[in-house]
This record gives C-alpha cells, structure tokens and sequence, in this order.
C-alpha cells in the first residue's frame, strides 16, 4: 500500500510556532513534533519566560531546526533571523499564547523574538490563549482578542479545566489535537472548496425494534469522517449528517447526529437548498422494522418473525429531484459490493443520477467496514472508470476532493489516477 503519513494541506508548510511562558509550553512540545511528522517546516521561537518551562533543544530535537530565543540572531543570509522568518511563513501559531503577549500582539509591541516577528509578518496567525481565568476574563484581555479577531487573527480555546492554580475554570489551553485541526483549517481556508457548502452523510443507520433494539450495520464512520476532514483542509464548509460514530466529528465541522435513515433523509432534504456538494458515504439501512414497539420485546417459545419495510433512497431521492431544483452540483455516493462491483455500481449511478460513484469490494481484505484502507474504483456519469490503489481513507477523501473541486469547475476525471 502507498504510505501517506503527511497531511496534504501541512506538507511543506512553514509554520511558526511561538511558545510563550506559560505551564501549557509543554503541550507546544506536542504541537511541534505532530506538524513536523505531518510534513510542516516549523520553525520555533521562544519567550524568556518560554524557556523556563521548556528548553529550546527540545524543540531543535524534534523539528530539526534551530530555534529562535533571541531578537538579533542572524539568519545567516545576512537577514535578522525574525525579519527572513516572517517574510516566509504561512502561518504563526502562538501556543501557548499568555495575557501579555496577547497585549503586545494587540498593540504592536515588539521587544522580544515572538512579537517582533508577529509585527513584520504578513500571513495570518493563530493564538491558543492559556492564563489564569481572571486574567482571561479581564476586559482589557478580551478586548485584546476581539481587535486581533477583528484583524483576521484566528483564536482556539481557551478551554474549561483545570488550570496551573488548581483551580478550575475557563483558561486551560487548546489540547494539541485541537490546534493541529485548527491549524489545518487556517492553512486550508482559502483552499480549492472555499465557499463550497459539502454535505457529507456517514455511519450505519440504527432502526429500532424497541426501546432497546436495532438493526444496523457494521459500518463505522471512518470513510465519512475522512471526507468531512478532508473538505475542511480543502476550504470547504463542511455538514456531516451522521449516525452513531465509532470516530469523533473532526473540529470546525458542523454535525448533525441522527438514528434511522429517515431521519437522515429528512435533515439530508432539509440542508439542500444550501448544499453545493453532497456525498453519500452513509450505509443507510435499506429496510426497517414495520412496527417499534413501544415496550422491550419478552422471549417466547419458538420463533420470532419481524417484517421490514424499505426505507427511502436518500440519494435516489435527491437525484430525482435535481434538474428541478439545481442542487446539489455535484453529488457522489458510494456503492458496498462484494460481487458484479462494475455492472452494480453503474446501476446505481444511473438510477439515482449520481456525478459519480466510488465502488469498493466490501468482501476484500484492507477494503470497507472498519478498515483504515480502501481500494475503491471511479465510475462517473460520462463512463469512465478509473482504478485507484489500495490507499489510506485519507487519501481516498483527499484524492475525490481534487474531483469535486475539478467537478465545481466544470471538469472531468482527468489525471487523478497518479
Ligand atoms: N443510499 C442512500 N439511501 C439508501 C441507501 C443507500 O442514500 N436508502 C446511498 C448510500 O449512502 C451510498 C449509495 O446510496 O452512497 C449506495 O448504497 P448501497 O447500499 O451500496 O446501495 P443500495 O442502493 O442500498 O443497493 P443494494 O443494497 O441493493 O446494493
């Protein structure tokens, strides 16, 4: 199998990570190596009081980069090292970001390493405040954060907890995961999906017998889950319609939980008339128990029959209304097979009038329910077919996001085999 370890929208990135003085510079250290290892160049720089809890070598260790402590390093070029690093960056994440660095970022103080360069750059930058509640919810710090808001600064957390004190309450920096997304989300704003709403349906629907049954499936979520991630990094505005999921909902996704895929079809039809994109990766039950009953169903000697009734088509439903209504543009869905997987996937791209149809061999190993990897095959509506290989679900989201952005713009399946 192809190895992506590398996040597409981090790989090659420069990322400056400030780290300020403050108990939570060592979750920066985390922050740090997760950017590296996802492909970022990360260059760090450090407040004095930064390195009282952390020292600069762990941070050279795991980005493999010198890191900046003081305002007149040169940068070897014949530059100030702050200057040449804040022409170069895409991003400026200050992790943990203290009360008082936030009031020089505010006002334009630029006595140390970490605020100067934030003055002489350009590109954008995200904090991850982390301080005591009081001084977090002085006015003069939240007025602080609204004018670098208003200044098309980006803010994650603070986050309730237990704070450096003991005491509990608002402060608490970001959790590290936290700030990768959010980093991930900055970097991919303006990316090829901007301004595109993607709806995406995912996990096994959950059809009830009674107030402790269901029927489902063994679907788990994953695939969904990676195309909402992916959407995201792409720009996109993403909604995931899901039901019970064995992974989290990715940060800075909207979710809309449901159960039974009529509830699914119902907040499906309801996001349509502001869905630009809409990709089928839910395993909807196709049949419901006929009657719920309303109390736990009792054992009894010999068997027990339930009758099923179909559910709706979700995507065969919002494709028969398409030309009408316009949306979505693109619509994609997924077809689980484990024999005839062409002929098969056809019939369901043509009979629920689908731009394009993944199709995988749920029966194959490192393919479908539960597994981390898919090989799955593209049909689109003007007959092409396209293989691609046994592929991580990240890339499988990343590689069909090139799709709906290329499909948005009016084109085809192109050269996305590579
Ligand atoms: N789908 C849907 N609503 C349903 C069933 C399926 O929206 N009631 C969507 C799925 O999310 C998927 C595609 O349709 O994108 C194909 O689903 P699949 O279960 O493979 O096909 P079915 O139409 O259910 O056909 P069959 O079970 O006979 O294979």
């Amino acid at each position: 199998m192809e190895s992506h370890p590398h996040v597409r929208v981090l790989r090659g990135k420069k990322i400056l990570l400030g780290v300020t003085g403050g108990i939570a510079a060592y979750k920066a250290v985390t922050v740090a190596s997760r950017l590296t290892q996802a492909g970022a160049l990360v260059d760090v720089l450090m407040t004095a009081a930064a390195q009282k809890f952390v020292t600069p070598l762990t941070f050279s260790a795991l980005t493999g980069r010198a890191v900046v402590t003081d305002l007149w390093s040169p940068a070897g070029n014949g530059q100030i090292m702050h200057v040449a690093l804040a022409r170069e960056t895409d991003l400026f994440v200050v992790a943990p970001a203290t009360a008082n660095t936030i009031a020089k970022l505010a006002l334009g103080l630029a006595d140390d390493p970490l605020s100067a360069t934030a003055l002489a750059s350009r590109g954008p930058l995200l904090l991850a405040p982390a301080m005591e509640t009081g001084m977090w919810l002085n006015p003069v710090t939240q007025q602080h954060v609204r004018e670098l808001i208003q200044r098309g600064m980006f803010v994650v957390g603070p986050m309730q907890g237990r704070l450096a004190s003991g005491a509990m309450g608002i402060g608490r920096m970001a959790e590290p995961p936290q700030i990768i997304e959010m980093t991930r989300k900055v970097l991919g704003r303006n990316g090829p999906l901007a301004g595109v709403h993607v709806v995406i349906t995912a996990g096994g629907t959950q059809e009830p017998l009674d107030p402790v049954r269901f029927v489902s499936n063994r679907s788990t979520g994953k695939m969904g889950v990676a195309l909402a991630t992916s959407a995201r990094d792409f720009g996109a505005e993403v909604t995931l319609i899901h039901s019970p999921l064995q992974v989290g909902v990715p940060f800075g996704v909207a979710s809309i939980p449901v159960g039974t895929a009529a509830e699914m079809h119902a907040a499906t039809f309801n996001l349509l008339p502001r869905t630009d994109v809409l990709i089928g990766a839910a395993a909807v039950a196709d049949y419901r128990p006929a009657t719920v009953a309303d109390q736990k169903i009792k054992k009894k000697s010999g068997s027990l029959e339930i009758e099923l009734v179909r559910n709706p088509d979700i995507l065969g439903q919002v494709g028969a209304q398409r030309q009408q209504s316009g949306h979505p543009k693109v619509m994609v869905g997924f077809a689980a097979e484990t024999e005839d997987l062409l002929a098969n996937a056809k019939a369901k791209l043509e009979s629920k009038r689908l731009d394009l149809i993944l199709v995988n061999d749920v029966s194959a190993p490192h393919s479908g329910f539960g597994t981390e990897t898919n090989q799955v095959t593209l049909l689109d509506k003007w007959g092409d077919v396209l293989p691609w290989p046994l592929l991580s679900k990240d890339e499988v989201a990343d590689r069909l996001m090139i799709w709906v952005a290329r499909r948005i713009q009016g084109k085809g399946l192109g050269d996305l085999g590579a």
